[in-house]
């Protein structure tokens, strides 16, 4: 149906222009706070009793209410879960692009210090006077990161690998009914290669424990554990959600040119008045799936014998046996751990690049963004709407549609996180990447932004813009709290192509002279009528 003139934007809204100013914009009307930012002090200590900092490249964010345990939806106090995705060497080990022209070894204490600076950190935050702070002498901030002691694997690939030293390439993420937090590890190839950890080689990275799903608890009551259940693969995100029966379903992308975009069905239902160890047990057993858009079918990756000989005679597994001689998918355990190639196989259409997926609050029909796929000519990216049949997220059929197209005419490209509010509007995140904004294709979108959708009356499709970030950045992990009030936000990588120290293509946040900082923000609303 696009494109097509826009409406009028919603009259709470008078959108911004696009920019290439080196902050962070928004409508005249709203303001930010500044939550935190790399490298500030969480107040919490690690296992060696040193001090615990907040990570590099925040990404996906969570809120929980404060009193989120006893039944509560405490909008003005609360606990964040925030990803971090990915060092800056630069920035956080010192070593240079120019020590990677001369291809210099990355030394054990360069990959310590980005070691922690990746995983994930637990803040305590409160709304008061002089808006979003964080809460001092708490018990909750800590860390996770790529050096956290052994996480335990769950499902049944944890026979084959039972635990992982911490998690990595923490992108987006989902959060459960029981309120654990759930960080996807996407680009864990990077580690041992543009990062070079496999330099050291006692810290070179079994890639197998990675790219999972991992749970955390941000209470601390429950330990950190990865469910292999939900597959392996450069997972995006994880948009979670009940059947019409209790059954528990997570929705999850796979980024990269190509790959598919997957949900899992846990056996179980969810009973609210078991315990939280009881509930999170749903992840561990359940059905895996990968989405056929052309026949509208979602595919069990099920482990039989006959789907073995299926698996064993496909072009997928002939292409993946040939850049990895030891390739083997005799069981569940090792479909699990090759989820991609189980998927193509057996019929799952390549996709665009799937960033985040999220269910629609008021019709549940599941909105997922493809970011673009340079392969096809795809430069602006798309979101598609699926509605499963029955409106029951437990079917093995769906239909879809192209929902938004992006591009010059929409006002948006690249579309990435999202997140909806109470009214069913959708707010969208782009990511084009830094080295290519303002320029060529790019050059009508300015610096990535945040655009609001709505998704119903005369305006639905349309693409308002209402924030719009520092230099090289991307803005990241949207998430509002219960009342729809506060809309907690990331910039990350501003200043990302910074060729040295001397020559910063970014001061945000502190301006003047100074570093640029990935930090989270709170957007005070009101969002809405
Ligand atoms: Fe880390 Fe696909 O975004
Ligand atoms: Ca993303
Ligand atoms: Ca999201
Ligand atoms: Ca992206």
């Amino acid at each position: 149906p696009l494109p097509r003139g826009k409406a009028a934007p919603p009259r709470w809204l008078e959108p911004i222009a696009p920019s290439c100013e080196d902050a962070l914009l928004l409508p005249k009307g709203f303001s930010f706070d500044r939550v935190i930012s790399w490298n500030d002090p969480l107040g919490s200590l690690d296992p060696d009793n040193l001090p615990e900092h907040f990570g590099f490249n925040n990404d996906f964010i969570a809120y929980f209410p404060i009193d989120a345990l006893e039944g509560g939806v405490n909008s003005n106090e609360g606990l964040l879960w925030v990803n971090h995705e990915y060092p800056n060497p630069l920035f956080v080990s010192g070593y240079t692009p120019d020590d990677l022209k001369a291809n210099k070894p990355k030394t054990l204490t360069q990959i310590e210090a980005e070691r922690r600076s990746v995983g994930g950190s637990v803040l305590h935050v409160r709304r008061g006077p002089q808006g979003w702070q964080r809460v001092f002498n708490s018990p909750y901030p800590r860390r996770i990161t790529a050096a956290y002691p052994p996480i335990a694997l769950t499902g049944p690939a944890a026979s084959l690998l039972p635990t992982a030293i911490g998690s990595l390439a923490n992108c987006s993420g989902g959060r459960t009914p029981w309120y654990t937090a759930l960080s996807c590890e996407e680009n864990y190839p990077d580690y041992n290669t543009e990062f070079r950890w496999s330099d050291q080689p006692t810290l070179a990275l079994d890639e197998t424990r990675y790219g999972w799903v991992m749970e955390v608890d941000p209470f601390g009551q429950l330990p950190p554990v990865k469910h292999t259940a939900l597959g392996r693969f450069k997972h995006e995100n994880a948009a979670v959600t009940r059947t019409t029966s209790g059954r528990v379903v997570v929705y999850m992308g796979d980024d990269e040119n190509d790959q598919h975009l997957y949900k899992y069905v846990s056996n179980g239902t969810d009973h609210p008045n078991a315990s939280r160890a009881e509930r999170r047990r749903l992840l561990e057993d359940g059905t895996l799936y990968a989405a056929d858009l052309a026949n509208g079918r979602w595919i069990p990756l099920v482990y039989t014998e006959k789907v073995g000989r299926l698996i064993e005679a496909s072009p997928a597994f002939a292409a993946a046996k040939a850049a990895n001689p030891s390739l083997r998918i005799t069981n569940q355990a090792e479909l699990l751990i090759h989820t991609r190639v189980a998927a193509r196989a057996l019929g799952a259409t390549p996709l665009d690049r799937c960033e985040d997926c999220e269910v629609h609050p008021l019709d549940g029909s599941v909105y997922v963004a493809m970011t673009n796929n340079t392969k096809h000519g795809n430069l602006y990216g798309h979101i598609v709407r699926i509605v499963e049949d029955g409106d029951d997220a437990a079917s093995e059929t769906f239909r879809y549609e192209i929902f938004l197209a992006g591009g010059p005419q929409c006002g948006l490209a690249c579309p990435d996180n999202l997140a909806f509010d109470r009214h069913g509007n959708l707010w969208v995140v782009c990511d084009m990447s830094s080295d290519k904004i303002g320029a060529g294709a790019y050059r009508p979108f300015g610096n990535n932004g945040l655009f609001v959708v709505p998704t119903t009356g005369p305006s639905a499709g349309d693409a308002f813009q209402f924030a719009s970030g520092p230099n090289d950045c991307e803005l990241t992990g949207p998430w509002f709290t219960e009342d729809g009030q506060t809309l907690f936000l990331s910039v990350q990588h501003p200043g990302e192509l910074s060729s040295s120290l001397d020559e910063l293509t970014s001061h945000w946040p502190d301006g003047g002279d100074a570093l640029p900082k990935p930090t989270v923000v709170a957007l005070r609303g009101p969002f809405g009528p």
